[in-house]
């Protein structure tokens, strides 16, 4: 099969079209043709060797896949060949993956594969930072790089749940994010009281959220390093208190698999009353990863992003 390899710690670049063998399902496992595997910024951190605990190259790239259920291994009873599915397992980036049966859920009903990219990755991580971030009604909620896929869904949400909602995004993305339901758009935090803060960004920024949060009854909620790492002082928490929440949504279900299926019922209701919509990716083809990736890194994509095997 066709696969996308990482050769290196190059970044994008060192990503490479190799004919592999399919994998084969062990016990748990299912093996899925795949239709659209979904690009995240993880994938990028991962090209880089930032992200921790992530794959050594030389490695099958991808991690978000959706297609079609083609083999069972010993003891999954949850899933039919033939079924259609959303998943997460390493090696995404290819014809086939193999993953976890419990790692799978089916699509919603009417959406496509590609329409249901993201639902995991993107909208369970905005919501249980949403719900870490315990968001209230009429609340002040602030969506770093809003128009990116974990941002919308955010917005979208936070919205939904009543907040004010404000985000930062690149100027050329401001329209698109208050069509996606921000109140206001900034190129950067602004300096106001915020009830939570979604913090995917840090680096420099990160001392800005720290300075807007509401002090004592202020969160954020930190789920990304995209401008890099920041740190926060004894001392500063000491004289500016606010709360500090982490979020790791593999963590989550690992360690509070209670809370994530909570996170997981919730988005399914949200599905059914029509306030998450079915996404509309952009795609590229496979052999295209590198470029994808390069977009990603560039600052110049909205939304969720895709490869077409
Ligand atoms: N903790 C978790 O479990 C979890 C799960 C999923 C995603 N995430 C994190 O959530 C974030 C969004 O992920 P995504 O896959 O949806 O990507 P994304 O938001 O579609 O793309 C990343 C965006 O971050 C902003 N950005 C990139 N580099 C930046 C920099 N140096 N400084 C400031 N902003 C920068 C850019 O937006 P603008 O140009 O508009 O500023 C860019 O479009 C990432 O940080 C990712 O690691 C975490």
């Amino acid at each position: 099969m066709r696969a996308l390899q990482q050769t290196s710690l190059a970044g994008p670049t060192g990503l490479r079209l190799i004919d592999t063998p399919r994998p084969v399902a062990g016990p748990g496992e299912i093996l899925v043709r795949v239709t659209a595997a979904g690009v995240n910024f993880a994938d990028l951190m991962q090209t880089y060797g930032t992200y921790v605990d992530g794959p050594t190259a030389p490695y099958v790239a991808g991690f978000e896949a959706t297609g079609e259920v083609v083999a069972l291994g010993p003891g999954v009873s949850t899933f039919a060949v033939g079924d259609q599915i959303l998943g997460m397992g390493p090696g995404a980036f290819a014809e086939y993956l193999v993953l976890p049966a419990a790692a799978a859920m089916p699509l919603p009903r009417g959406w496509s594969g590609e329409q249901s990219l993201g639902l995991m990755l993107n909208w369970a991580t905005a919501l249980a930072a949403l719900r870490l971030g315990r968001v209230a009604p009429g609340e002040t909620v602030l969506v770093q790089a809003a128009a990116g896929g974990v941002g919308q869904a955010a917005v979208r949400l936070a919205r939904h749940l009543g907040a004010t909602v404000l985000a930062t995004a690149s100027p050329a993305k401001h329209q698109l994010v208050r069509t996606a339901g921000a109140h206001e758009v900034f190129a950067t935090v602004p300096d106001r009281p915020i009830d939570v803060i979604l913090e995917s960004v840090g680096g420099p920024d990160f001392a800005r959220s720290l300075a807007a949060a509401r002090p004592i009854t202020g969160r954020i909620v930190v789920y990304g390093v995209a401008g890099g790492d920041a740190t926060v002082t004894n001392r500063q928490l000491n004289f500016h208190p606010v709360q500090l929440i982490g979020l790791h949504l593999g963590v989550l279900m690992a360690q509070a698999p209670e809370l994530f299926a909570e996170v997981l019922d919730e988005l399914t209701a949200l599905i059914a009353a029509g306030v998450i919509p079915p996404g509309t990716p952009t795609t590229y083809a496979l052999a295209d990863g590198a470029a994808a990736l390069a977009a990603l890194e560039s600052r110049s994509t909205v939304g969720k992003l895709a490869l077409r095997p």
